[in-house]
């Protein structure tokens, strides 16, 4: 059954809800098959599809290019969308516009955006104009040259208040659910017991109301992860080791065998010499 945001709001507390990121229509019609409650179309796509450094550089045009091709393949999946850097930092008419372009664009169910309090305005119209929003606090990537780094969040009694006081303004503001990403697990639980609205924990402990992890990680593509990472599988050697022997039969002509190829009759054949 898909989800929607009232089935979800309704896991809080009682049943974790399953999030993993997905940029691309196969891997969307495979995590639509393992009946993972929702996908994140997140704006890492600008470090896993892209090579870019960073999310910064990644535009809406770019997040409803491969929002779109996860949709097609995503039939009974929750989908939720990012709002990439600076569009809805700049202000609340271009934070409406573009998540409405997102939704209107791509079919997806929901936006992202990072921040809390300095942006429930944004949320509230976003909102108001019939698209729900989930919020996401701790580690926000796109603030990384403000955050220093990508470092766990919320360590110092300033840090962690702000994080409270942000989580509780963004549920005022009408978000439906929030990330909570690098956050210590005890600060999260806290959060998540204040909160009527689901959190999604990444590197945020088990106390939240579901986890997310970006595909690649999970997959084990990507070889370098951070601590709160688990590989469900090891696909970067295995996707290595099919590209080396594919090569090798190629080159030692191991590849096509008789099984691969196709035939034609010896008597058409000898009449075209
Ligand atoms: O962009 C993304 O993948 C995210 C997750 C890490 C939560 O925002």
């Amino acid at each position: 059954m898909k989800q929607t945001v009232n089935t979800l709001k309704e896991r809080k507390g009682n049943n974790k809800i399953t999030m993993v990121t997905c940029y691309d229509y196969t891997s969307a019609t495979i995590v639509d098959e393992a009946e993972i409650d929702t996908i994140l179309v997140g704006d890492s796509l600008g470090n896993t599809m892209m090579g870019y450094e960073n999310t910064l550089p990644v535009t809406v045009d770019d997040m409803i290019h491969y929002a779109k091709t996860v949709v097609r393949g995503a039939k009974n999946t929750f989908v939720l969308v990012d709002m990439p850097f600076m569009s809805y930092q700049i202000s609340v008419e271009d934070a409406v516009k573009n998540a409405g372009r997102i939704i209107k664009e791509t079919n997806a169910n929901a936006v992202k955006l990072e921040g809390g309090e300095i942006y429930s305005d944004r949320i509230k119209a976003i909102v108001d104009a019939g698209i729900p929003v989930c919020a996401h606090l701790g580690l926000t990537p796109q603030s990384v040259n403000s955050l220093g780094g990508y470092k766990v969040q919320g360590k110092d009694i300033d840090g962690a208040k702000k994080l409270i006081n942000d989580a509780i303004k963004v549920e005022e503001a009408g978000a439906f659910m929030l990330v909570l990403e690098c956050v210590p697990a005890s600060l999260a639980e806290l959060i998540t017991k204040k909160l009527s609205i689901p959190t999604i924990g990444i590197g945020a402990g088990n106390a939240c109301d579901g986890q997310v992890l970006v595909m690649q990680d999970l997959l084990g593509i990507n070889t370098k992860t951070a601590k709160f990472v688990k590989k469900y599988a090891n696909l970067h050697d295995i996707m290595l080791d099919a590209f080396k022997t594919y090569k090798d039969e190629v080159i030692n002509q191991n590849y096509p065998a008789k099984e691969h190829t196709y035939q034609i009759k010896d008597e058409i054949l000898e009449k075209l010499y």
